[in-house]
């Protein structure tokens, strides 16, 4: 496993971490056997991205006994509703999500807290005063994280985050579908200037990359702006797409989603496959007009 400072944190993160999103409907035995693998593999980041009680008490059970050795990313937008996530951006909601969060964990902390799905027109409510920005400065100032980020699908709001001496990490999707995106090159290179802490999501644009040979819609949450129809090309794999997104400079982590142990291994194997075998030459050409 490699291993790279998350821009100004403390963090030393492993070049691949992990999503948790897609475990969401799946069984304890699978999360837990998921998580564990993840952690003995040398990931040491774990994106847990909702307030949900049966999503969270699967977590619980599955970094018991871990919790010193992971960065754990938490996050404050969405509200249990009938066992499902719901987007909120009620400041109180979100208090009682996050308490909620870390009580279901049975942790005292998280070491980053997301404010997530931030849109545009969203972002300067957010930063004002007495909303989402002011409580997570609120519970940083309590102990209960130790830095603040946010998410987003947007790629005009990740330039703003990045300017915003209140953010320290940053998650936006960064994959090869997005190769054209207006402003990724520009986001790129203001955050290896500025040393600013880079997560790139979706990899595999939420599974869309890897349907071969298909013609696939890609939405813009999927490439942060860019609605597209490709076929996708037959010699794309998983590997190649997290060749791909690592070797973007500015980008600290690429932050995985896997369903089950299966896809957990394959990815794994990038650390054992070499640069050449995963070349995602040929795969540009369908994405770069
Ligand atoms: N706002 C936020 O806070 C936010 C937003 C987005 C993402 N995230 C985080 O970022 C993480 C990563 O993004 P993501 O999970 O949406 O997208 P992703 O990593 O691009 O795609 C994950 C999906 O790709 C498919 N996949 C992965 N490896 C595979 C393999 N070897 N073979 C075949 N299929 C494979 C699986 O779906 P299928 O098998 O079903 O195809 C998997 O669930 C999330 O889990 C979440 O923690 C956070």
């Amino acid at each position: 496993m490699h291993y790279n400072k998350l821009g100004n944190t403390e963090f030393k993160v492993s070049q691949i971490g992990l999503g948790t999103e897609y475990l969401f409907h799946q069984p304890k035995e699978i999360v837990v056997k998921v998580i564990q693998e993840a952690v003995k593999s040398g990931i040491n980041y774990f994106d847990i991205l909702f307030s949900v009680q049966s999503y969270l008490k699967k977590l619980s059970n599955a970094i018991k006994g871990y919790r010193n050795k992971i960065i754990i990313a938490g996050h404050i937008g969405t509200k249990e509703v009938e066992g499902r996530a719901r987007k909120t951006r009620s400041v109180k909601e979100a208090k009682e999500s996050f308490l909620k969060l870390l009580s279901t964990l049975n942790i005292d902390y998280v070491d980053i807290l997301m404010i997530q799905f931030v849109t545009l027109k969203e972002y300067d409510v957010i930063i004002k005063a007495d909303d989402l920005l002011d409580l997570a400065l609120l519970f940083k100032d309590q102990g209960k994280t130790k830095y603040i980020g946010m998410s987003t699908h947007d790629i005009t709001v990740a330039m703003k985050v990045i300017n915003n001496k209140d953010f320290s990490a940053l998650m936006v999707p960064l994959n090869i579908a997005n190769h054209t995106l207006k402003d990724r090159d520009n986001l790129l290179n203001k955050c290896s200037a500025k040393n600013f802490g880079l997560i790139a999501i979706k990899p595999f644009a939420g599974g869309k990359l890897l349907q071969k040979n298909r013609t696939v819609n890609f939405a813009k949450y999927q490439t942060a702006g860019l609605t597209l129809k490709k076929k996708v090309p037959s010699d794309i794999s998983s590997l190649k797409c997290l060749n791909y997104v690592t070797s973007l400079p500015g980008v600290n982590m690429t932050l995985m989603g896997v369903k089950n142990i299966v896809e957990l291994q394959e990815n794994l194997k990038y650390f054992q496959t070499s640069k050449a075998e995963m070349n995602y030459e040929t795969i540009i050409p369908t994405f770069a007009t």
